[in-house]
């Protein structure tokens, strides 16, 4: 039978599960460039005139060198990789970004453009001697118009603080990840990041509706448009979305923000096969139609390894499949009416064995994180 979410008992936040990942090795990665044996390719060596020229374009405490306190900079999210970078810069402006490039590019010095760093694969942190460009001080929101949903910002906001401001404008953020108190909007923009929102919103090149970026010599392209129906030639936004930095440097975003739902419930199931899972799949687009904001599967061993590194505890019994399933809609009793009749129909032929729903942002929190 379904039964309020209640046996939950752990409170699971962002930040307990961002400092397991992050701190659970106490040693420091192997070298990348040892691990996966890559030569470096004949890029320059930085100097002290470098130093020294970049000290000039920046001021003195937004060039750092120290190699403690660029050690953070070299190692990925789930201590992986491990870089040599020797110099770490906090551009503040695009103009800065554009001299900086420029004059790596004329003494042909490589560069690593790096977010939050939290990505997965590696790609934000160096290899060799690379020049990290860190951009948390870009992190001014330029415009939001509440009318049409637009919010220019600069590219190293990070995506929860963009969340909390648009949302007192009752709009959204078209994306949430996992790693949203950490991650820009630049590095999502450059990862194409997918996130917990993607079945509704799409990704990210139906909700970014301009940016600027700089090339490795220094020219700013500027895409930064909001209009929404913008059907005029090519659209050279499309290329950095998904880019990785390697063709150019993201500083500005313009964002789609759609509206706040009212009414956001949230399910979890067991399911007996994957056969099962797909027929819930295609019946809850039927039946739940623009309700339906997201649907996730998780097998077994997924969650018994979620449940066993991370301590928590499954609302549910053993079962082959789990199946998370949102509602986001703008009436709560039409939709909680709609919820139901899909799932009283979904239990009586089976494809769901057991479940528990809850409306309560609390526990949707936790439901979510733990899925
Ligand atoms: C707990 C957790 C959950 C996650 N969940 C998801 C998820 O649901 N969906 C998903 O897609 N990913 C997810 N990720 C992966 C990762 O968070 C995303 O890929 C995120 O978009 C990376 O953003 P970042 O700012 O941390 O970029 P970084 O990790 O710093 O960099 C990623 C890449 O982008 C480049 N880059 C960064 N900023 C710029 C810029 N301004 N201009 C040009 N290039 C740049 C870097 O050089 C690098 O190649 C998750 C990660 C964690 C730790
Ligand atoms: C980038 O710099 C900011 C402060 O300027 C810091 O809080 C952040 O941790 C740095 N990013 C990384 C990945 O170290
Ligand atoms: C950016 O990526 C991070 C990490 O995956 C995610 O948590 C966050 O929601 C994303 N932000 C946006 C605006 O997509």
């Amino acid at each position: 039978m379904f039964r309020p979410l209640s046996l939950l008992i752990i409170n699971i936040s962002k930040h307990n599960v961002a400092s397991q990942i992050k701190y659970s090795t106490a040693i420091l990665p192997r070298l990348s460039s040892e691990k996966y044996n890559i030569k470096r390719k004949s890029f320059g060596t930085i100097n002290e005139s470098d130093i020294n020229h970049f000290r000039s374009i920046l001021s003195e405490n937004r060039v750092i060198t120290d190699e403690s306190d660029v050690l953070p900079y070299n190692i990925d999210w789930i201590k992986n990789c491990r870089g040599q970078s020797k110099v770490v810069l906090k551009p503040k402006t695009t103009d800065e970004v554009s001299e900086v490039l420029s004059y790596c590019n004329s003494k042909k010095l490589a560069v690593c453009p790096q977010g939050g760093n939290t990505g997965l694969v590696g790609g934000s942190v160096p290899v060799f001697d690379e020049i990290v460009l860190n951009f948390s001080l870009m992190n001014k929101v330029i415009s939001l118009d509440d009318i049409s949903g637009a919010l220019v910002c600069e590219a190293g906001c990070v995506l929860e603080n963009l969340d909390n401001y648009v949302r007192q404008h009752n709009l959204i953020m078209p994306l949430d990840l996992g790693a949203k108190g950490s991650c820009h909007i630049g590095g999502n923009v450059s990862t194409n990041a997918g996130g917990l929102r993607l079945l509704r919103y799409g990704n990210l090149h139906g909700s970014i509706l301009g940016l600027e970026a700089v090339k490795a010599d220094g020219t700013v392209i500027d895409c930064l448009r909001t209009l929404k129906k913008d059907n005029t030639g090519y659209h050279l936004k499309h290329l950095f979305i998904g880019s990785e930095g390697t063709l150019g440097v993201v500083t500005k975003v313009a964002v789609h923000c759609p509206a706040v739902s009212k009414a956001v419930s949230l399910g979890y199931f067991g399911v007996n096969t994957f056969e099962d899972v797909l027929q819930l799949y295609r019946n809850a687009k039927i039946s739940l139609g623009e309700i339906l904001s997201a649907f996730e599967m998780a097998d077994n061993r997924a969650i018994c390894s979620t449940v066993k590194n991370l301590k928590l505890t499954n609302p549910l019994e053993d079962y082959p499949f789990y199946v998370l399933i949102e509602t986001s809609g703008c009436d709560e009793e039409h939709d909680s009416e709609k919820l139901n009749r899909f799932l009283s129909k979904e239990m009586e032929s089976g494809h769901i064995i057991d479940g528990t729903v809850t409306s309560e942002p609390a526990k949707m929190r936790v439901m979510a994180t733990f899925t």
